[in-house]
């Protein structure tokens, strides 16, 4: 059984309990960060701790603790899990019980660090690219990690059932915005695009953009959806998927349908930087 943080202890994680009365179960409030490890080194841990505490400030949740504590806190969590090679690492901060039950009350928030196992995605995904769907949401929030997810509840339910593995946010102007848990690029006549507003900033979007640097041109810009079903190749990022390659939107074929030579390239970098981290 793996060990996580829970509230100022370290406990098995069938004990890891949260109160009834804490706002993130009567009112969704609270924050969460999610990131995962190579050769057991959690990836990005600083920028992923940078953007709990933004995604906090967001949402009006104040985290009484430095960063240099969360750091340490997580790293200890991962330290008593030696049984795991690779680990997923999702930490959570809560809004706390409040006397009003709606109303944040200072200090009141729990923090928790859970770890496992690390969850592979299908092979098939990376070799022969995935199906997506859009669906015409927003999240409320679109800068903090928020603990809901309620949107995207709905959206995967969509997506899956019609075979799609990830469903893309539009909004009313027919911007791709991002997927449920996913940034989103396409590449048109060599060049990357992917936006930059009504987001979510990625990790894995950050790590790759610093890599990419120099080596192929990015443009930071909405993309319409019109302009999305158009790409020469489109491809989704994140913490648990890293790249995969999208080959149908909806009802259309992204290119020629098959995983095309700029993800290919972009993955194999990405490969070579996560091989050494
Ligand atoms: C809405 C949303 N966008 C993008 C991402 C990708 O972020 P990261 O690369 O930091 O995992 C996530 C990750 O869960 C997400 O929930």
């Amino acid at each position: 059984m793996d060990i996580w943080y829970a509230d100022g202890k370290f406990v098995p994680e069938d004990e890891a309990f949260v109160s009834a009365r804490d706002l993130a179960v009567l009112r969704g409030f609270g924050v969460f960060d999610f990131l995962r490890t190579y050769h057991r080194k959690p990836f990005y841990l600083e920028a992923h701790i940078d953007r709990f505490f933004r995604s906090a400030d967001v949402i009006g949740l104040k985290i009484p603790m430095s960063k240099k504590e969360t750091a340490s806190v997580i790293e200890e969590t991962l330290s008593r899990n030696p049984h795991l090679e690779e680990a997923n690492i999702r930490f959570v901060f809560t809004g706390g019980s409040s006397p009003d039950n709606t109303l944040p009350a200072d200090n009141a928030g729990k923090f928790y660090v859970m770890v496992s196992r690390k969850q592979e995605c299908p092979a098939s995904w990376y070799s022969d690219g995935v199906k997506t769907i859009t669906v015409d949401q927003k999240r409320a929030f679109p800068e903090a990690k928020s603990i809901d997810y309620i949107a995207a509840i709905q959206a995967q339910r969509q997506a899956k059932s019609v075979g799609a593995v990830e469903a893309l946010y539009t909004d009313e102007k027919k911007r791709v915005l991002e997927a449920t848990t996913c940034n989103f690029f396409i590449v048109k006549n060599g060049k990357l695009v992917t936006p930059g507003d009504g987001i979510l900033r990625g990790i894995t979007r950050m790590a790759l953009l610093e890599l990419l640097d120099g080596k192929i041109d990015v443009e930071i810009r909405d993309i319409s959806l019109n302009e999305a079903l158009d790409a020469d190749e489109a491809f989704i990022t994140a913490s648990n998927k890293e790249i995969v390659p999208v080959v149908r939107i909806n009802d259309s074929v992204i290119g020629d349908g098959k995983v095309g030579k700029t993800v290919k390239q972009v993955t194999a970098w990405f490969r070579e930087m996560t091989d050494r981290y």
